[in-house]
């Protein structure tokens, strides 16, 4: 029996039993090939490519900007570096919104070209039709609702959402419309933490919370956050778990000082 067979790949089925038994589904980004082995080896039980890869990675100010072609790179690079973990892939602005056709042709490019084993989309029922094309493709769908950032211009900030009730009753329909049109788990970011409690318990596919309290059914939070690596990015619900921005510039200084003074390389490190 080869390595491969004895891990136990997780499923979109995994993640729903996971609810079901009451296991908190734990999800993070990564967007390169080194960075996607150290996270899947760290047990996570998904990897999402998010799009947010245009922020970390390339540095723009907003989501928007990303390609589908950049995506898709990305992902390739991530499924490289995957055993256990299911890998989802964010579709970028604009290869969705405008009609289901152009939707599903994206979805499936995402999957046979890079690689994913289920693609996320941000909105409800204003993309309905686009959903129900890609999941009767039998291509697996994330939803993504509340702080939706591809509609950022729309907002006009990064605030918490759904804090009114109009927002939030849409927010629980949405939620409902998403299970029912066959997505398999949905994202909720930045929403206050009782609606999260009530979406969740009102659907019977997992939530997946960035921002949105105790009670999903996951958590997800952007590598490079969690890590430490953005200094300037420090909204309330990140927990840093490393200060990577201060370890890694540390050890270049330190690199710098050593070729200098001629201390590096040793003998030690030569030929
Ligand atoms: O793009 C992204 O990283 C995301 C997460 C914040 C959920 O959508």
């Amino acid at each position: 029996m080869s390595v491969h067979s004895e891990i136990k790949k997780i499923t979109t089925e995994t993640l729903r039993k996971m609810k079901f038994d009451k296991e908190k589904i734990t999800m993070l980004t990564a967007y390169d090939f080194t960075t996607a082995k150290m996270v899947d080896a760290g047990g996570v039980d998904s990897i999402l490519i998010g799009d947010s890869a245009a922020n970390v990675m390339a540095g723009f100010e907003t989501t928007l900007p990303i390609t589908l072609d950049q995506m898709i790179y990305h992902t390739q690079c991530v499924v490289r570096g995957v055993e256990r973990a299911l890998v989802v892939a964010d579709l970028p602005f604009g290869t969705y919104q405008s009609n289901p056709e152009k939707a599903l042709e994206s979805a499936v490019r995402m999957m046979k070209e890079g690689g994913a084993h289920a693609i996320k989309i941000e909105g409800g029922k204003e993309i309905e039709d686009s959903i129900r094309k890609i999941v009767n493709a039998g291509i697996p769908v994330c939803g993504h609702l509340g702080l939706t950032p591809q509609s950022i211009y729309q907002f006009g900030t990064y605030k918490v959402r759904a804090k009114e009730d109009a927002e939030a009753e849409k927010l629980i329909a949405d939620c409902k419309l998403l299970e029912e049109l066959g997505c398999f788990a949905i994202v909720l970011e930045k929403i206050p933490a009782a609606l999260a409690k009530r979406a969740s318990e009102s659907i019977s596919i997992p939530t997946i919370g960035i921002g949105a309290g105790q009670d999903c059914d996951g958590q997800v939070l952007v590598y490079h956050d969690m890590v430490g690596m953005n200094q300037g990015f420090s909204p309330k619900f990140l927990r840093r778990y490393l200060d990577l921005y201060t370890e890694v510039t540390g050890a270049v200084s330190q690199y710098v000082k050593d070729v200098k003074s001629s201390d590096f390389p040793n003998e030690k490190e030569s030929y």
